[in-house]
């Protein structure tokens, strides 16, 4: 038995992120059993559900908390009830405060094709089969986070919507893309758009300059309307793709198709602060509070928030052999499953994984 004690902050926010919230707190509470672990939840208001209780998206309570915990479990933010509001005022402007909050500038998203589930992508099995990638996603800089303007002219309404990236901001996230490429012993994709901007070209110059540190790594540019197209016409050549911000989003989306449902992708959120977990998916408004949606995406959060937050690899690893052998006993989403598979519910699957965790 250890003696470790751990404060995680749970963020469940709005439509299925309660939900699939419970489900990451009941494997952390079944992993703290058997391990001896001490945990304490701390929950905290994010998104519509803090403009309903607080007026805004991201109160500062939640902003100290999270600094405060050993990580962050996040659900997801928004809905059609808060879709009415200006940017700053939108439950999505919480999830990109606390990312900014945290320092979290590395989205990591991995993306593999679960052997029981190659029938459940809508791709052909064999176009998908032994898929095994990193999605590195630019997350506190570019698009999402530069000035916006409406104005009037000429009689029409003018928009900016400004894409700033500074090196320091590429040359970390770039850097870290290598080094992930070489602890796993894969290649690197950088992603960009350098035959139009002017961010990318900078980024492209970048890269150049951080792969001499690492010649042992074998790297290509693509640009991101190839990249696109070669995800999901040949998804095993990627080993890690490094991008921006917005790049990073769409693809990541797009690269869940690979996996059977987007309720399969987790995401690490990493920086300077706590690591900041959350599924890559939304908070679903058409399945929300019906107790469907798949809580697997949150469960494999919780495994990358053992391996890079709390120091427990073992942990972690026992987790997605869990969710393996789940998928391979049959278990199934509504959002995996095909035509005659039996549907199980987001409790029934929380509970299958639960039981099939082998912790020594
Ligand atoms: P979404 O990811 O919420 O849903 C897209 C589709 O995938 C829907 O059909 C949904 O039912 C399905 N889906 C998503 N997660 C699922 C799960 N775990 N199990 C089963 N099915 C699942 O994307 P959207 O509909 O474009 O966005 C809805 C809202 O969520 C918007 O307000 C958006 O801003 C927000 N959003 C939040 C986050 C986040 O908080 N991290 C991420 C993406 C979108
Ligand atoms: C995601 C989401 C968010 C993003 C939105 C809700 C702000 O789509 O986490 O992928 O674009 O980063
Ligand atoms: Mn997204």
């Amino acid at each position: 038995m250890s003696e470790k004690r751990y404060r995680i902050v749970l963020l469940p926010g709005d439509g299925i992120g309660p939900e699939v919230v419970r489900a990451g707190r009941r494997l952390i509470e079944a992993v703290a059993r058997t391990c001896g672990h001490e945990v304490e939840f701390e929950e905290r208001l994010i998104g519509g559900a803090a403009i309903d209780a607080r007026g805004e998206p991201l109160p500062g309570e939640t902003v100290e908390a999270a600094r405060r915990a050993d990580a962050v479990l996040l659900g997801a933010v928004g809905g059609p009830k808060w879709d009415g509001l200006g940017g700053d005022r939108r439950p999505e402007a919480g999830l990109l405060g606390i990312r900014k909050a945290l320092g979290a500038y590395a989205n990591l998203r991995p993306v593999r094709a679960w052997a029981p589930l190659l029938t459940a992508s809508t791709l052909r099995p064999e176009a998908v089969e032994g898929v095994d990638l990193l999605i590195v996603r630019e997350l506190t800089g570019g698009l999402y986070f530069g000035k916006k303007r409406r104005e009037r002219e000429n009689g029409h309404t003018r928009v900016v919507d400004e894409m700033v990236y500074t090196t320091p901001e590429i040359e970390r996230i770039v850097r870290l893309g290598f080094e992930a490429a070489r602890k796993a012993g894969k290649s690197l994709t950088s992603v960009d758009k350098a035959n139009v901007l002017e961010s990318s070209r900078h980024w492209r110059e970048v890269v150049e300059r951080v792969a001499a540190e690492y010649p042992d790594v074998p790297y290509t540019h693509m640009l991101v309307d190839n990249c696109a197209m070669q995800l999901v016409r040949d998804p095993r050549r990627f080993g890690v793709i490094v991008t921006e911000n917005m790049f990073g989003d769409i693809l990541s989306d797009e690269a869940a198709v690979l996996t059977g449902s987007i309720g399969m992708l987790p995401s690490a959120s990493l920086g300077e602060g706590p690591g900041l977990y959350e599924p890559v998916h939304g908070s679903a408004p058409d399945i929300a509070g019906r107790g469907a949606a798949n809580p697997l995406g949150t469960m494999l959060s919780v495994a990358l928030m053992y391996q890079f937050s709390l120091d427990e690899p073992a942990v972690s690893s026992a987790i997605v052999d869990a969710v393996d052998r789940v998928l391979g006993e049959g278990f199934r989403t509504a959002d995996l499953a095909r035509p005659g598979d039996r549907v199980c519910g987001t409790e029934e699957m929380t509970g299958a994984v639960l039981e099939r965790l082998r912790l020594t």
